[in-house]
């Protein structure tokens, strides 16, 4: 793999790079896995290199607290030689000549909407890109299965696939790793991890957080799009994917798109709701569609669950249930693996008798696997016990570890392109349904688990089983 020094960021002023790309950045460089970068950023906004400056300054003087000498110097130095440029990237031949004007292979990040991205690139594929240049381009890739191989084609006129980053920032999370050994590095769970022994598969996101001031991108995307077409399904794939000779990128990425090709979601078993006015703890949230930015004709959900079936021999029958959804009581976000209840249950025993179940925390990764063991008192009872561990946290942050990817040459946590489209096109017959209002749109107050009859919480899991 090949080293780049020399990073773009295009979108520079706006709110994601400077809430997570910034600080991904300045924890790779802390941590002495950027060195030699140059960084520049480049946007439209008034002012620009004061602000940018003030950015980086701001960003990396927080990172350099927590760090030795050698990261603050390094964070320093970076900090004193980047660069701003102002710039249209819909405008031709602007960004080639910015391009033209560094050395070296640059790894340009794309912070941008997905249509501005489209153009951008359109209009490099006349510019004559230094070999090397990485190409890096930020979710949501498209707007549907079309746009996004629209977008593909593009890249792929420019650069080869190894060079194209597409970023989801899950797959940056050390849960891809903790999910890869978990399955692979143990005896006792790959035998067991199919449908003979599998009952269903929950992957949950559930945030307290709200819209966040995010109205211009979230309120044309909603759950569906924002959560489950991307992050989710990934996590999906790793969980139900076939164990990978290597952890290199061609066969973790072949392993997560067959597991993706055979994924299908019924338009008919999804669920689709909107919060109304209420309280998260002690701050009161507006109703969604009283939100500032937020039109009702978008008819946006805020939470989102659809059921997958993974047409294949390990998983025929199990549904795969993925939920997200923003503005709920309680931050829930795992993988929950519940088991068949076993052929025969010894006549005598008394208590719970419930299904064998594990959890994989993510973010902060967590293990938590429930177990029905004889406890104290009476020998006949079963109680259930809960086995717990905290793994480790991401040091890097989900964003260092892609841009270490991005830098270093390894698009292992990039998601490929095929499989940017196999996750459009999965999404898309619900997103068809609820579009020709096929799925009633429900309703929850802010801070609740969710309409109803929709269970959140880890032990009414058990009653979902179908
Ligand atoms: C983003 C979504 O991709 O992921 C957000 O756009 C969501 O809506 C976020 O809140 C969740 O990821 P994390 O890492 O911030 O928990």
């Amino acid at each position: 793999h090949s080293t780049i020094r020399t990073l773009l960021i295009l979108g520079a002023s706006g709110d994601l790079t400077g809430r997570l790309l910034l600080p991904g950045v300045a924890r790779l460089i802390a941590a002495g896995r950027a060195k030699g970068l140059t960084l520049i950023g480049a946007g439209g906004s008034q002012n620009p290199q004061e602000s940018w400056q003030q950015r980086v300054d701001r960003v990396f003087g927080a990172a350099a607290e927590g760090c030795n000498a050698s990261g603050r110097a390094a964070l320093a130095k970076v900090a004193k030689t980047t660069a701003y440029h102002q710039l249209d990237v819909t405008a031709e031949g602007e960004l080639a000549a910015l391009l033209a004007s560094l050395t070296g292979p640059v790894a340009i990040y794309f912070a941008l909407p997905p249509a501005v991205s489209q153009r951008a690139c359109e209009l490099l594929t006349a510019a004559d890109l230094p070999a090397g240049t990485r190409l890096v381009m930020e979710k949501p890739f498209g707007s549907s299965a079309a746009s996004a191989h629209q977008l593909n084609a593009t890249l792929a006129a420019l650069v080869p696939e190894s060079h194209i980053h597409r970023v989801d920032h899950f797959l940056g999370k050390s849960t891809v790793f903790n999910i890869l050994g978990l399955r692979f590095a143990n005896r006792l769970l790959e035998p067991l991890w199919n449908s003979d022994h599998i009952q269903q598969v929950e992957i949950i996101f559930d945030e307290d957080l709200t819209l966040e001031n995010r109205a211009g991108y979230y309120d044309r995307a909603g759950a569906l799009r924002d959560m489950i077409q991307s992050h989710l399904l990934q996590i999906m794939a790793l969980v139900a994917m076939e164990p990978p000779a290597t952890l290199g990128e061609q066969d973790v990425r072949d392993g997560i798109a067959t597991v993706l090709r055979a994924s299908t979601a019924a338009p008919a078993k999804s669920r689709r709701a909107r919060y109304t006015a209420g309280k998260i703890g002690r701050r009161k949230v507006p109703d969604y569609l009283a939100e500032a930015g937020v039109e009702a004709k978008n008819n946006t959900e805020t939470l989102a669950e659809v059921e997958v079936s993974i047409a294949n021999w390990r998983w025929a029958g199990v549904p795969f249930i993925l939920r997200s959804g923003k503005s709920l009581g309680r931050s829930r976000k795992e993988a929950v693996i519940t088991y068949k209840s076993v052929p025969h249950l010894p006549t005598g025993f008394r208590g719970t008798d419930s299904p064998t179940k594990l959890h994989i925390g993510f973010g902060p990764d967590t293990l938590q696997l429930d177990l029905d063991v004889n406890g104290p008192g009476d020998l006949f009872t079963l109680n259930r016990v809960r086995l717990e561990a905290e793994l480790a946290g991401d040091s890097l942050l989900p964003y260092g570890e892609v841009l270490d990817g991005v830098l270093n040459g390894d698009p292992l946590l990039s998601v490929r392109g095929d499989t940017a489209e196999l996750c459009w096109q999965i999404v898309e017959p619900t997103l068809d349904a609820w579009h020709a209002g096929k799925v009633p749109m429900e309703e929850y107050p802010a801070g609740s688990s969710g309409p109803a009859d929709w269970p959140t919480s880890n032990d009414h899991s058990a009653t979902r089983i179908r």
